[in-house]
């Protein structure tokens, strides 16, 4: 069995972030959220992994190299533009061979693994497996239509006017029998190839597709409130340490990890939070859910249930929350004449300023 990840794509919701790295590299509790997918994959004894790479590619490549660090042996597969699920099959066919596979969406987050799942369909081997899940915004997301007995009788990708609140997790296994479907399909209205028509087509062919729901915590890390939600319960979960420099000023309460090379001084860490390797934290407060990442500086600053990126610098402003800064940012005041905000803002940037 392998494992085909996608780690193509645009990003458009988690833009400006995205205009300059790929989605699925964002971090969570200070750790790329690919890399938990990475992590579940190796867990359930799947070695040979295809990701699927566009433009950040080169990013991708940097921060997983040929998967040794996961026990896993990566190969990478370029596509050309973002052409759906399905085309992202489709190019993946020589790669997967007649292997049955996994097919794990690179920004997806769940908590718990795939092992149980995958051990299940290597032993019943139906012709493909699908995740549902329950969500408030079913037109978001692939959704399923399912009869009395629970079996699933139509799949639709972002319909306007949803038959359930049952949305397709994006974890999917397959036999190769998807590789007929997916030549068997055109492009929908939005131009991909979608991966929802290729099972519809198996459906349709009566081919034995199964479902399950999943109550556990599910995420596509999508947009900025769902990434600061995905960190937070990943932070729920945090083992503390110190293993940076914490002087006797400072009180560092409940769940509080201090990455190598961190100095903390005259701060107050409510936890649970991580500060990053040789970040400085002083006189700040820093509350809970958060997490400051690698080379960062927090000085005479507030902050709370938010994500901060490498390399940035919070200096002297009130109270941040929930919040999503990027890298090599700086967040200052502004001279206290004119009493103006001033700002440089990339494209498709969000602000809320409180004044
Ligand atoms: O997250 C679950 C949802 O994922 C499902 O409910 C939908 O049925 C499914 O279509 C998908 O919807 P999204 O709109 O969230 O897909 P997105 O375009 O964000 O792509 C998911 C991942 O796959 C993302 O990491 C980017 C990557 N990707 C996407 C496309 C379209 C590729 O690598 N190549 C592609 O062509």
């Amino acid at each position: 069995m392998k494992a085909l990840v996608l780690a193509g794509g645009a990003g458009t919701r988690l833009r400006p972030i995205t205009h300059t790295s790929a989605k699925q590299l964002l971090p969570v509790a200070n750790k790329p959220v690919l890399f938990y997918g990475l992590e579940a994959i190796a867990e359930a004894d799947i070695i040979e992994v295809g990701i699927i790479v566009g433009d950040t590619a080169e990013e991708i490549r940097e921060a997983v190299g040929d998967g040794a660090q996961f026990g896993l042996k990566v190969t990478y597969i370029p596509q050309e533009a973002p052409l759906g699920l399905a085309h992202a099959v489709s190019i993946a066919e020589e790669y997967l061979g007649g292997d049955d596979f996994v097919m794990y969406l690179g920004d997806n987050f769940v908590v718990g693994g795939i092992r149980d799942l995958v051990d299940a369909f290597r032993a019943e081997r139906p012709t493909a497996q699908i995740l549902l899940t329950r969500v408030d915004t079913p037109s978001a997301f692939g959704v399923a239509e399912l009869d009395e007995s629970g079996q699933v009788v139509g799949l639709e990708e972002k319909p306007v006017q949803p038959k359930s609140d049952m949305a397709l997790v994006g974890i999917y296994l397959f036999t190769p029998a998807i590789h007929e479907a997916v030549r068997s399909i055109e492009p929908s209205w939005r131009g991909e190839l979608e991966i929802t028509d290729a099972i519809q087509w198996l459906i349709d062919q009566d081919r034995n597709v199964r479902s399950t729901a999943i109550s556990g915590y599910w995420k596509d890390t999508g947009n900025a409130d769902a990434i600061l939600e995905v960190n937070r319960s990943v932070l729920d979960t945090l083992e503390p340490s110190v293993h940076g420099r914490v002087d006797d000023r400072s009180e560092l309460i409940g769940r509080v990890v201090i990455e190598v090379g961190a100095e903390v001084s005259g701060s107050r860490i409510v936890g649970p939070a991580v500060i990053g390797e040789d970040t400085v934290i002083r006189d700040a407060y820093i509350g809970p859910y958060t997490s400051v990442s690698a080379n960062c500086r927090i000085e005479q600053s507030e902050i709370e249930y938010s994500i901060v990126m490498r390399g940035s610098s919070v200096r002297g402003v009130r109270r941040v929350e929930a919040s999503l800064i990027g890298r090599d940012v700086e967040v200052t005041p502004a001279p206290p004449i004119p009493a103006a905000h001033r700002l440089v803002l990339g494209d498709h940037s969000k602000v809320q300023i409180s004044s």
